[in-house]
């Protein structure tokens, strides 16, 4: 019998989920349907519950539904805990589990992928919003040397530290604490490139051969990218591998078998220019 998956939002009709986990389903030969479902704003909880009873297997949550995913589940991961955030939901019996797998699929994307290490690194998250939070423990699993939050409301990047301090010792700050500071990993956590905007980066923020990484994906050169281009680093990326990865793990998750993600990513990515 096909099992089902979904994904749920708020817009729903842009999203990438389907085509990705209906390209895994094929190249692994698992007998899936993955569809869209945009659940009314204040019909959230209600619509994973009627996704569930009507006997589907997994759901994917995208924005703004991430916070309430993870508050409905009688089994939120610690990742999804600690984002207060969780991107998958799976049943069993009369449990919900959640999981959060952005951060773990933008560390692996900028691994595998991408061939940055981030062992030993010097690693910059721009934003302390809900995709940076995802972020955090996963990047500090792998042992950088410094993980710093620069945020422009400079009190949120703080709470972060707080929010964190039993599992490690942020670096967080405004913009203009970076000064005379440089990174070699460089990863934009904002929403400001959808509006066109560029963060106000001091010069020398990217060390030499520095990766500038924007988790935003298909927008080709964002306001970020380029300033990073600009200041001479040669490592651009977007967020499509980060998506695909994501959605590989949660695919691991629901059916014990890992796609490659490879193909995917060529088939989503757009040119950085
Ligand atoms: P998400 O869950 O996607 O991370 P969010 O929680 O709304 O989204 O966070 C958005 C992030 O983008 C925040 O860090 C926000 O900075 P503030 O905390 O100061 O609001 C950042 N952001 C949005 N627009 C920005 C802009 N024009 N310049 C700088 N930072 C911006």
């Amino acid at each position: 019998m096909t099992d089902r998956y979904a994904v749920v939002g708020h817009p729903i009709a842009h999203s990438k989920s389907p085509l990705i986990h209906a390209a895994f389903a094929q190249a692994t030969g698992q007998d899936i349907a993955y569809t869209a479902i945009e659940a009314p704003l204040d019909g959230f909880e209600a619509t994973v519950r009627a996704f569930f009873e009507g006997g589907g297997r997994g759901l994917n949550v995208t924005l703004p539904f991430k916070l309430q995913a993870c508050e409905m589940a009688t089994d939120p991961s610690e990742a999804a805990r600690l984002a207060g955030a969780a991107n998958a939901l799976k049943i069993d019996g009369d449990r919900l589990w959640a999981e959060n797998f952005d951060g773990v699929g933008l560390v692996n994307d900028i691994q595998r992928n991408l061939g940055h290490a981030i062992a030993g690194k010097r690693v910059l998250l721009l934003g302390a919003g809900g995709a940076t939070r995802g972020a955090i423990l996963p990047i500090a699993a792998q042992g950088p040397a410094v993980l710093a939050v620069a945020n422009r409301t400079a009190a949120k990047a703080h709470e972060l530290r707080h929010d964190f301090a039993a599992q490690l010792a942020l670096q967080t700050g405004g913009y203009d604490e970076l000064a005379g500071e440089a990174f070699d990993v460089i990863v934009n956590a904002t929403s400001a490139g959808l509006s066109g905007e560029a963060l106000p980066l001091p010069a020398g923020l990217f060390a030499p051969g520095a990766l500038a990484y924007d988790m935003v994906y298909g927008k080709g050169l964002t306001p970020f990218l380029r300033q990073a281009q600009a200041a001479g680093v040669a490592a651009l990326a977007d967020g499509v591998g980060m998506l695909v990865e994501q959605a590989a793990e949660a695919f691991v998750w629901w059916r014990g078998v890992r796609p490659d993600t490879r193909p995917v990513i060529a088939q989503l990515s757009v040119p950085l220019v």
